[in-house]
Parts: C-alpha cells; sequence; structure tokens
C-alpha cells in the first residue's frame, strides 16, 4: 500500500498543491471575517469549519479519482523511470484474489458470488426480492412413472405449503401430472429410465438444496395413509435424527427388523437382528441404518451423502449402510420415526420397465446389477478406508474396536 500512495502523489503534484493552497485561503479567509468582523465569531466558526470540510472533501475525492486513474494502466507514465515496475505493482495490486471463495471463482469479489441455489420459482416481471411471498423450507423428491400418478398424490397431499415438491420422471412423461393441481407448483425433471440415485447425484447437489432444512428422497410406491409430514418433522427435531425414515407397516415383508414400525414408541434407534448379523449393536443393521426406500436427511447430512453417492451406482443397494460415516455418534441420530410410519406397497416400477422392453432377463438384470452395485460399493468404502489409512501410517487392525 505503502508504495501505491507514493506513486499517487508523485503523479499528481499539482492537484494535491491546489488543494492546499485553497484550505490554507481559505482558513485565512475565515480568520480575517473573524478579525474583521468579532461579533460574528460563532459565523466565524460556522463557515471556516464548513470551508474545511468541504475542501477535505475535494481533497479526498482527487485523491480517489487519482487512484482509480492510477490504477488504470492507460495513464502514461510521467515521471521516474521505474514508474512502469510501480504500475504493475498497482495492477497486480487490484487484481483480485479470494482463497477462500469457491474453487474457481478465487478472482471473484465475495460480494457477487452466489454458492448456493434453489428451486424457487420466480417471475418474469416485477422487483426480484418481491418474488418470493412464501419460502418453502424443507423439499421432497419423488421418482415416479406416470401409472403410479394416484399414489403420489396422494403422497404429494401429506405435505404441506413448506415443502418444495420435486418429480424425477423416467417415464418421459410430465405434462400429463397437470392434472393435479399441485403440479404447477412442483418442479419435473425428467430424464428417461433412471434411478432415484442417479437424480439424486445429478440434481441434488448441496449447494443447490442448501435451503432446505430437510431433505425427503422417497420412492414412489409409499402408503402414506399413517404418515403426516408436518408432524414428523416435530418428531425427527424432537429427537435430534439426522437421517431417518417412517417405520414400516409390519404386515408387509420387511427385510430388516431395524426399519419395523413399533407400535409403542414415537422413535426407536437400535433393534436386535437374526444371530451373527451384526458385528456391533451400534453398526447396521441393528443401529445407525435406514433403508434407501424413504429416507429423510438433514441438510448437513445430505451434504457428506451426496458426496459419498457414486455415479455409477445408480440403484443405491449399500449406501443404507454407509450412511453411518456421515453423522457422529451415528446410533444416536439415525432413527426410524413409528408415530408417523408408512406401508411399502412393492410396486416394482423400474424393474417392470425393463421387463416390457427386454422380457424376463431384463427384469432379472436389474436385480443382479443392484446386488453386484451392492458388493462393489462395499468393496469400494473398505479400499478408500485403508488407503486413507496407510497414508496417515496407521494400522487399524492393531487398534481394537471396544
Ligand atoms: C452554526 O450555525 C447554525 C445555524 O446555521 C447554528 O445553529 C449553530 O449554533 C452554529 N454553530 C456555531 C458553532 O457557531
Ligand atoms: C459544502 O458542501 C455542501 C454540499 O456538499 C454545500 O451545501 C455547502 O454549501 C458547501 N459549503 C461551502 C461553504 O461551500
Ligand atoms: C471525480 O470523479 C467523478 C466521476 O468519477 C467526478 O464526478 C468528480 O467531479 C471528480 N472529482 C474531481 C475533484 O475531479
Ligand atoms: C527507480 O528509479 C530511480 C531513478 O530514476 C532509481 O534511483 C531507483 O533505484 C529505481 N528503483 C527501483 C526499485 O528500480
Ligand atoms: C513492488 O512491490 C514489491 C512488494 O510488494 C516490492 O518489493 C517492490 O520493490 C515494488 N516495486 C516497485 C517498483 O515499486
Ligand atoms: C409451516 O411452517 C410454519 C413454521 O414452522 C408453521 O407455523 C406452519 O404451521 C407450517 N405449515 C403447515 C401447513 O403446517
Ligand atoms: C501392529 O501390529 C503388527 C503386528 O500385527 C506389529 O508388527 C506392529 O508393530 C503394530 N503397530 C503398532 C503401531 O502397534
Amino acid at each position: 500500500m505503502g508504495n501505491f500512495e507514493r506513486g499517487v502523489s508523485v503523479k499528481r503534484p499539482n492537484e494535491t498543491m491546489i488543494v492546499l493552497v485553497a484550505v490554507f485561503v481559505g482558513s485565512v479567509f475565515g480568520f480575517l471575517i473573524g478579525v474583521s468582523f468579532p461579533k460574528l465569531s460563532l459565523t466565524k466558526l460556522n463557515i471556516t469549519s464548513s470551508l474545511i470540510c468541504n475542501f477535505s472533501n475535494v481533497a479526498n475525492e482527487i485523491r480517489r479519482n487519482s487512484s482509480q486513474i492510477g490504477g488504470d494502466a492507460m495513464t502514461p507514465p510521467i515521471e521516474s523511470a521505474n514508474n512502469s515496475h510501480q504500475m504493475q505493482n498497482m495492477t497486480d495490486l487490484l487484481k483480485i484474489w479470494v482463497p477462500s471463495n469457491p474453487r474457481g471463482a478465487e478472482t471473484l469479489p465475495p460480494g457477487i458470488v452466489a454458492s448456493e441455489s434453489d428451486f424457487f420459482p420466480r417471475r418474469l416481471s416485477g422487483k426480484p426480492n418481491e418474488d418470493l411471498t412464501h419460502i418453502p423450507k424443507y423439499l421432497v423428491t419423488f421418482t415416479v412413472g406416470y401409472d403410479q400418478k394416484n399414489n403420489i398424490d396422494a403422497a404429494v397431499k401429506k405435505f404441506s405449503d413448506n415443502f418444495t415438491i420435486l418429480l424425477f420422471h423416467y417415464d418421459g412423461k410430465t405434462s400429463e401430472w397437470d392434472e393435479f393441481e399441485w403440479s404447477k407448483r412442483a418442479i419435473h425433471v425428467s430424464a428417461y429410465k433412471q434411478t432415484k440415485w442417479w437424480y439424486a447425484k445429478r440434481f441434488l447437489h448441496p449447494s443447490i438444496v442448501a435451503p432446505y432444512e430437510y431433505i425427503f428422497i422417497w420412492d414412489e410406491d409409499l402408503g402414506v395413509e399413517h404418515f403426516d409430514a408436518e408432524e414428523y418433522i416435530k418428531l425427527v427435531k424432537k429427537h435430534g435424527l439426522e437421517i431417518s425414515q417412517p417405520g414400516l407397516d409390519p404386515s408387509r415383508g420387511l427385510t430388516w427388523q431395524l426399519t419395523k414400525r413399533r407400535e409403542d414408541s414415537e422413535v426407536h434407534k437400535e433393534t436386535t437382528e437374526k444371530p451373527g448379523w451384526c458385528r456391533d449393536p451400534h453398526l447396521p443393521p441393528c443401529a445407525a441404518f435406514v433403508e434407501i426406500m424413504a429416507p429423510v436427511f438433514t441438510r448437513d447430512a445430505w451434504r457428506c451423502i451426496w458426496h459419498m453417492i457414486q455415479n455409477d451406482l445408480v440403484h443405491g443397494w449399500g449406501i443404507d449402510f454407509g450412511l453411518q460415516k456421515c453423522v457422529e455418534p451415528a446410533h444416536e441420530k439415525i432413527g426410524v420415526v413409528d408415530a408417523q410410519w408408512i406401508v411399502h406397497l412393492s410396486v416394482p416400477s423400474l424393474g417392470n420397465q425393463g421387463e416390457s422392453e427386454n422380457g424376463q432377463a431384463a427384469w432379472r438384470g436389474v436385480r443382479e446389477r443392484c446386488k453386484r452395485e451392492w458388493s462393489t460399493f462395499q468393496r469400494r468404502m473398505e479400499n478408500a478406508e485403508k488407503a486413507y489409512y496407510k497414508e496417515k501410517g496407521i494400522d487399524p487392525s492393531n487398534i481394537t474396536k471396544p
């Protein structure tokens, strides 16, 4: 900064002088008035101070104007031989580089950086700050085919207008949904025959969904008769659940004990499984676990989980076992809400799509891929952890868990 100031005064000596002379003359003028008309001394003070004040304003303005010009590489060199060096220094000084900005945006002044977004629709005219009359606090997404429209209609009605509704269409049908009144305020994303986790990875980036306190990423085949979203959120807040799901009606075939709805509690976080299934009672599938069909995440948990989702493992099998790596302590912050529960209707939707196109072999193919993805995900996670510990020089086999 020192060089910078010096450069300015070197280049504009005359203007500075003019200002000083003017201030001096003004003061003398005021003084003379004071001397000549002693009775007006109060006025004198007023005039003098306002004069000085105005002059120093002008001086500041000139200095400011000069520095603007000084920063401009177009100004011709005036005096010293190393002026161009100084000029270079000044240009460097005006170069913006903010390491704390998002990666790739370091050259922007932080005040203009908008690193997060949302799904709030806006108007085409009027004042932008008056666009949003109501700001939803939560997000719910359903991955849907038009065949399930009645089920989705029933589900959407369980979510208040505090929710943004986002539909991922895997069958290419979107405008058909306009028969429902809520469809026009929903966001529709259409990509042919993709899975929930494929959409989630691509359209639910943590910085896009950042305004939403809770994010529901749900399948289309869920019965919601005994579910209300606002009540659900009250319960997950009360019990401090970062990752959760509604309990599943036990009258339908269930895979896991943990996600089974209990009648005697609001929320539960652990269970016992078949002998040998849980090497640790605080780990999946005995605790710290929800299934992938109807998970609910806080925005912080989702920021972590989004990063864990693999771009090529589109069915999401195995992610449920990895969720616990994103919250701490997982067995307390992951749980099942019993008081608001759902029914897993088990409509093989995307599987059906495969079937209708290629016959039963394709449907089996989907199933097989799901299982293969599960073991691939597991292997990747293990390898990533091993690589991390190796780099840190830690031998995890020496550290026995309690
Ligand atoms: C300055 O002038 C204002 C009226 O313009 C007067 O009220 C105030 O008392 C004066 N102040 C001094 C210090 O003379
Ligand atoms: C000082 O500047 C203000 C406006 O910035 C003006 O209203 C006022 O008359 C000026 N005073 C003198 C003494 O020039
Ligand atoms: C400083 O620049 C502004 C415009 O950038 C101009 O309006 C103003 O008169 C200038 N002041 C002086 C003292 O040159
Ligand atoms: C700048 O130029 C002057 C002579 O014009 C010289 O004495 C001085 O060493 C130079 N400074 C630098 C940093 O080059
Ligand atoms: C430019 O700035 C650097 C440090 O910021 C200083 O060492 C160097 O002397 C400056 N050069 C000129 C010509 O002012
Ligand atoms: C939406 O959220 C606000 C604030 O939490 C709450 O007062 C209101 O009741 C909610 N709306 C509905 C329909 O539940
Ligand atoms: C870890 O255990 C291996 C043998 O299993 C031993 O050779 C090694 O020194 C141990 N490392 C530490 C840090 O205790």
